[in-house]
């Protein structure tokens, strides 16, 4: 059923360009990035120097203070809307002049003239959406190109909850603006209504941002995959593109993130190191074996939220975090078998083999990848440096503890100190002279 569903929203997604194209723009691969959309009505008068109408979406989650999307190359002379939580459930869209430059961007009074917040606007489920109509614009480019110049900047912190229009607002960061361009040949609509929501006269109540919606196009939800269908081949590398016919609202998205998070955090960080640990310290091989195929399976449930998660979000397969942990959760489902395999061995011939020393420096090696690939996790979702340094401070103590635990037990063999002689007598005899004179 699901199946039939999915195919039968692929199909509409690729006719959806027939109907009805808006071209977008995601800044950021993380989920939870700004997004703009614009769509040019049927005989819209715009150009670089006549006024004509224009249909624009900025959505955000409300972690945002300010999103802002402005025509033109640079602030000095553009048009800009700047979207805020207006306090009340709604949001304010206050359309500013870029003037000088590197300043606050100032209300533009006869640009508001001409600007409308659209039905489908507000603030729901921890998200801004700003549906715009604008009549009073102009580009910085024919509405044919492909390749028309654009601004975006955006400021993360609590709401503003203001409706006025010229509310101060506190400047971006360093980098959290771009110069982009859309290409608006992909931009041209079927009609001159908010393309952004179902065109049917439905009350907003059935605009359920977590329901299936079956045309792309008229999915009025803020979600991240929905509003780039029609758009395929953008020539904006950053934004992504799918069919998902389920796509989750913020909400939902933010809590796969989390527990694809946690429970790949710990399980790398914590659970696979303490458990090898372990091994070196209280040599118990099936405690051992125990404690790490419970982390594996642990893993495989974090890998199945990421998979999940990456569907939601168009992230499957098109970043290194997502390739590379698919492949390190792959190849950690052979480190039981090398560990049995030593296990067989060495009660045989109570000495170390080849695959001891693969076991040991296998599932070292595999342990030190995964980490790395969830620092990498956290660098994608760019969400908090906190616990990006959080993450870097348990992961470097623990790497610390393992190396001196490792240094100051040298001993081989399983069980430790019961074997003597072997392949790597030498290394063994070493090592008991360091334990005998410590
Ligand atoms: C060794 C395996 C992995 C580890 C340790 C790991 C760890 C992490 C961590 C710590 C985060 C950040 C979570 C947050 O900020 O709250 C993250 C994000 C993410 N991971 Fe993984 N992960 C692994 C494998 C995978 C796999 C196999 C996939 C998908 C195929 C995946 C997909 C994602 C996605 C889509 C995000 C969110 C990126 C965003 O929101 O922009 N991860 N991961
Ligand atoms: C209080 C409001 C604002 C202040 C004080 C401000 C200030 C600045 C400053 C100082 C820079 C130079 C930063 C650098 O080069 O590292 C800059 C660049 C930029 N800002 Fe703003 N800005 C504001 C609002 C906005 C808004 C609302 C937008 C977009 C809608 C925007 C878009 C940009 C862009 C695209 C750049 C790079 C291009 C350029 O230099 O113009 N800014 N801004
Ligand atoms: C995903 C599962 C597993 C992981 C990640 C893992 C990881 C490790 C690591 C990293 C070490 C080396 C500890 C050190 O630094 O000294 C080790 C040692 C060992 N493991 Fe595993 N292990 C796993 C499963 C198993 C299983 C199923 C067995 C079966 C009994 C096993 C038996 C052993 C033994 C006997 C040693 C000691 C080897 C020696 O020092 O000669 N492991 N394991
Ligand atoms: C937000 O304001 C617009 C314009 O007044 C309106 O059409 C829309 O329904 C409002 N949204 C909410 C959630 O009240």
């Amino acid at each position: 059923m699901k199946r039939w569903l999915q195919a039968y929203g692929l199909v509409l997604a690729s006719l959806a360009p027939l109907t009805a194209a808006i071209a977008n723009y995601t800044p950021l691969s993380s989920s939870t990035s700004p997004k703009y959309s614009v769509g040019i009505p049927p005989g819209s008068t715009i150009s670089q120097s006549t006024k004509g109408g224009i249909y624009i979406s900025i959505t955000a989650p409300t972690s945002y203070q300010w999103v802002g999307l402005g025509i033109g190359r640079q602030m000095a002379g553009s048009t800009m809307f700047v979207v805020y939580a207006d306090g009340a459930g709604n949001v304010t869209v206050s359309g500013r002049n870029g003037g000088q430059g590197h300043n606050e961007p100032a209300l533009d009074t006869s640009l508001m003239t001409g600007v409308t917040v659209l039905a489908g606007s507000g603030v729901a489920n921890g998200v801004m959406t700003a549906f715009v109509h604008c009549t009073t614009c102009t580009l910085a480019s024919t509405a044919s190109s492909t390749s028309s110049p654009w601004i975006a900047a955006w400021n993360e912190g609590s709401s503003i909850n203001s409706k006025s229009l010229s509310y101060s607002i506190s400047q971006h960061g360093g980098n959290a603006f771009r110069q982009f361009s859309f290409d608006l040949t992909k931009s041209t609509l079927s009609s001159d209504s908010n393309p952004f929501v179902a065109s049917s006269p439905s009350p907003p109540s059935k605009v359920s941002s977590s329901g299936a919606s079956l045309n792309p196009t008229a999915n009025p939800s803020p979600n991240p995959t929905s509003s780039s269908s029609s758009d395929p081949d953008s020539d904006d590398p950053d934004s992504q593109s799918s069919s998902n016919d389920f796509t989750p609202d913020f909400k939902t998205i933010e809590q796969y993130l989390k527990a694809h998070g946690i429970i790949m955090g710990v399980t790398v960080v914590l659970l696979f190191p303490l458990g090898s640990i372990f091994m070196r310290t209280v040599r118990h091989p099936w405690i051992h074996a125990a404690i790490q195929i419970f982390s594996l399976c642990a893993m495989i449930v974090g890998l199945a939220l990421g998979v999940k998660l990456a569907q939601f979000t168009s992230m499957l397969f098109n970043n290194s975090h997502s390739i590379f942990g698919v492949v390190v959760v792959a190849l950690f489902m052979i480190q039981p078998v090398l560990g049995l395999i030593h296990h067989h061995l060495y009660t045989k011939t109570q000495s170390r083999s080849i695959f001891s020393h693969l076991h040991v420096w296998y599932g070292r090696i595999l342990m030190i990848l995964a980490v790395l690939n969830g620092g990498f996790g956290l660098r994608l979702a760019a969400n908090s440096k906190k616990g990006e340094i959080a993450y870097g401070v348990v992961a470097g103590f623990i790497a610390l503890l393992y190396a001196s635990v490792v240094l100051l037990k040298r001993r081989g063999g399983e069980g430790g100190g019961r074997r003597r002689l072997g392949v790597f007598g030498k290394r063994d005899k070493d090592a008991g002279q360091r334990d005998a004179s410590s």
